[in-house]
């Protein structure tokens, strides 16, 4: 596998914490925390009424582009309470995250839509960020490998073989998700072995190999060295200590290799 090829993504995502002024103010300090950072992307994703002005903010940032936390694939039309990826575009947004768990089993997004949503995603040049992970009880029934695969397999139903690398897939166990348990090191490579090797037959190695998995639940600046250490572990998407700028700053500047 080609895996000095894939450069390390840590993602926040915000979820819908911070107001305009509290972006700013985060921005203000986190980034020259992180000015001197190399070999890796860093991704923040805050509610959609902040994007404009992080766009602003982080117009000269090499390292920090910005993030959706999600859209509808649809580009304009009658649909209240939606945005759409031109919206996201005229904004300079780079990545838009897609089926977080939150989504799909807060808001009953299915994996149909979701699909639909990674394929428009992709046409409309917006990198898409596709959150896959199991309940607890999906795990402990053994289902584990049977959800990614439905996951991953509605995720990537329109997705060619020359845009596959665009997409980067967050492993997110529901049960790891703001509870403090984080996955296990064994259990984190277990999960994104299973995924890689998915992809594997659904392209071939060197695709797969290209393909950044990231893993995401309870990440904190005492885990992630652990983590991006595992050999599957292409970086994290972080919620609650991405909300801090030391504490994510400290995760962004972890070893990378
Ligand atoms: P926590 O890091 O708070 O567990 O959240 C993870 C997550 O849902 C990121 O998308």
């Amino acid at each position: 596998m080609n895996s000095l090829k894939r450069i390390p993504v840590l993602a926040a995502n915000w979820k819908m914490y911070k107001t305009v002024g509290e972006t700013r103010e985060f921005l203000h300090v986190f980034l020259p925390m992180v000015d001197k950072l190399s070999e890796r992307e860093v991704i923040i994703a805050p509610p959609f009424t902040a994007l404009s002005a992080a766009s602003e903010i982080l117009k000269e940032s090499e390292l920090v582009t910005l993030a959706a936390q999600n859209m509808y694939f649809e580009q304009k039309g009658g649909f209240t309470g939606e945005i759409s990826s031109i919206m996201l575009k005229e904004l300079g947004i780079k990545w838009v995250i897609l089926g977080h768990s939150e989504r799909r089993h807060i808001f009953g997004e299915k994996n149909s839509l979701i699909a639909l949503k990674v394929k428009s995603a992709l046409e409309n040049d917006l990198l898409p960020i596709l959150c896959i992970g199991e309940k607890l009880e999906e795990r402990e029934g053994g289902l584990m490998h049977e959800i990614l695969e439905r996951q991953l397999s509605a995720g990537f139903s329109e997705v060619s073989s020359a845009e596959a690398d665009k997409v980067v897939v967050a492993y997110e166990p529901v049960w790891a998700i703001g509870t403090g348990r984080t996955a296990t090191p064994d259990q984190a490579q277990d999960a994104h072995i299973h995924i890689r090797s998915w992809l594997t037959g659904l392209f071939d190695s060197d695709i797969a190999g290209q393909i950044r998995i990231l893993y995401g639940g309870s990440v904190k600046p005492e885990n992630i060295n652990e983590l991006m250490a595992l050999p599957d572990v292409d970086g994290a998407l972080v919620g609650g200590a991405s909300l801090k700028p030391e504490s994510f700053s400290q995760i962004v500047s972890c070893r990378t290799s």
